[in-house]
């Protein structure tokens, strides 16, 4: 059994990309199908043996926070009709997970919301997933980062491939080969460098880091020293690229697994439609009239 129980949730940002909708609400609250995104990632979390979750957090989140928080007048409402159903669904969120909450204080970046993180996460390893990313539940991918960080220590990150003129989105990751990791189904590879959102010309690689970390805690003095990089802002992927320099013996080295499974960035408009659709399709009530729908639509 894993002893990673810890896992920080950055939502500070603003969701420029889905206005108007994110003008007071926010992205992470965007129902997929019918709960919000930021659910489902604290139900993979979860799923991952994750049930400690901190939340970074800034103005206009508070949807989030009342998410998480048990609403005792709907449950009653509910229960006077005998809605057991609905009820179950309410109380899911609640339930999930031991959910607490910090601010970030100022918007400089992914880098200094995870360091927020350091007083609530202490000495431990912990896991980081952002929001934006939804990975399909099929293909399990923190289970693997986990025993690939309790196997190989040090810190790690998760990669998937990407066309050339989408690397520009994401870190791009210098690697190396590593040995398989015992119980694993994704391949692992040392990392030895990694750019934050290079030109496509210039990327180091196609292999584009996804919002998902383990983290070795040593992350958090290196945060700390880390100068605003891309964009002005720190970076999380500057101190993992000085943390694959480092010693072991110090809480360095990252390797990467490579995700081969389906993720959708629901911060992207045209992936945010594919993931509502997809997981609509997956559901039992909603997926043989949906799939009717468009075949028939399609045809038109
Ligand atoms: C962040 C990270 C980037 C990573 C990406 C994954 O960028 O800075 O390295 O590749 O998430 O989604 P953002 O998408 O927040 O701009």
């Amino acid at each position: 059994m894993s002893q990673i129980r810890k896992v920080v949730i950055p939502v500070a940002g603003l969701g420029t990309r889905f206005l108007p909708a994110t003008k007071a609400v926010p992205k992470e609250m965007l129902p997929v199908v019918d709960t919000p995104a930021i659910q489902y990632v604290v139900e993979e979390a979860v799923a991952a043996g994750l049930t400690d979750v901190l939340m970074i957090t800034g103005r206009n989140k508070g949807a989030i926070e009342d998410h998480f928080d048990d609403v005792a007048e709907l449950t009653a409402a509910l229960e006077a009709k005998g809605d057991a159903d609905r009820i179950a669904r309410v109380r899911r969120s609640t339930e999930l997970a031991d959910v607490h909450f910090v601010r970030q204080g100022a918007p400089l970046g992914l880098g200094h919301a995870v360091g927020r993180a350091r007083e609530h996460v202490g000495g431990e390893a912990f896991a980081v997933q952002l929001g934006d990313d939804l990975i399909d539940s099929a293909n399990p991918l923190l289970p693997d980062m986990i025993a690939t960080q309790e196997h190989l220590g040090g810190s790690v990150i998760a990669l998937m491939e990407v066309p050339r003129e989408q690397i520009s989105l994401y870190g791009s990751a210098v690697v190396e080969p590593a040995d398989p990791v015992p119980g694993t189904t994704f391949p692992v590879h040392r990392v030895t460098g990694l750019v934050e959102k290079p030109a496509p010309e210039e990327a180091p690689s196609t292999l584009a880091a996804i919002g998902r970390y383990v983290l070795h805690p040593a992350v958090f003095d290196v945060l700390d020293r880390t100068a605003p990089g891309h964009g002005g802002e720190i970076q999380l992927t500057d101190a993992l690229a000085t943390l694959a320099g480092m010693p072991a013996s110090e809480g360095g080295g990252v390797h990467g697994v490579v995700f081969s499974g389906k993720r959708y960035d629901t911060g992207d408009r045209l992936d945010y439609l594919k993931a509502v659709v997809q997981l609509a399709l997956e559901r039992p009530d909603l997926g043989p009239p949906l799939r009717e729908w468009l075949a028939e639509h399609l045809a038109e």
